[in-house]
């Protein structure tokens, strides 16, 4: 795809958005440090300038709406793949879409998508990626760490990105043949965390609890709670390990 490159900007995804509008084919906005970094759920996300990956790839697929939560799992696969290619350390996923290391989150994924009456008019698919940071604010400082804390290796970061973007479109490629998860399912759950581990989740619904099995070709979490298999689907819901 085009690549923008930017020392400095709100959000990727908020450029990414702009451009959108302009741009016909794919394209990735990679930027130094954000001022107003997005995460998930309407929290911020820690953007440093020089040790980070913020970058937002925009694709035009030709596919129905519901789709769109699919990507934010191929997104997760191919960061997955993309890190144990230049690492060797195993990447792991904490559902949907978080990137977990040793129980820390190394990097998030934020998918914003925008549609008119014929389908989808594009998907940004915002990725956050702790690399060679050395510290954390107080806040996240548990819970949030980075390639670099937990391997040792100062990698560059250009590489990284290289290698995310050619996993990308390789995992896009396997989910276009079927529309669905269904080819992208083994990888999934092979770095999928909570798999045969107790999970609670919480959903405007209610409060499950059991135990992860995997997903299913839509994406949606499987969960056995009570002898019952719960289909559960990503949006509002946070899961607890
Ligand atoms: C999460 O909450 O886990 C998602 C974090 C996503 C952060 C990335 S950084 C690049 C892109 N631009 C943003 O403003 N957010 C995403």
């Amino acid at each position: 795809p085009q690549i923008i490159y930017l020392d400095e900007v709100d959000s990727t995804n908020n450029y990414a958005r702009l451009m959108a509008e302009k741009i016909n084919s794919d394209f990735l906005v990679v930027a130094d440090k954000q001022t107003l970094g997005k995460g998930r759920m309407g929290r911020s996300w820690s953007s440093p300038a020089g040790v980070g990956i913020f970058m937002s790839l925009c694709i035009k697929p030709e596919m129905a709406v519901e789709k769109t939560s699919m990507i934010t799992l191929v997104t997760a696969v191919s960061l997955c793949d993309a890190i144990e290619e230049l690492y060797p350390i195993n990447a792991t996923i904490k559902w949907p879409n978080d990137i977990v290391i040793n129980s820390k989150k190394i990097s998030g994924i934020l998918t914003e998508m925008s549609s008119d009456m014929d389908g989808i008019k594009y998907i940004i698919s915002g990725m956050g990626i702790n690399v060679n940071n050395k510290e954390f604010p107080d806040d996240i400082k548990d819970m949030a760490s980075s390639l670099l804390l937990e391997t040792g290796i100062l990698a560059d970061r250009s590489k990284l990105i290289a290698a995310v973007i050619y996993h990308f479109y390789k995992n896009m490629n396997i989910f276009l043949k079927t529309g669905d998860m269904s080819g992208l399912k083994e990888n999934y759950e092979n770095h999928l965390v909570n798999i045969g581990k107790d999970v609670k989740i919480l959903d405007p619904k209610g409060i499950y609890q059991g135990v992860a099995l995997g997903i299913d070709e839509t994406g949606a979490l499987l969960v056995n709670a009570e002898g019952k298999i719960k289909r559960i689907i990503s949006g509002e819901v946070s899961v607890r390990g």
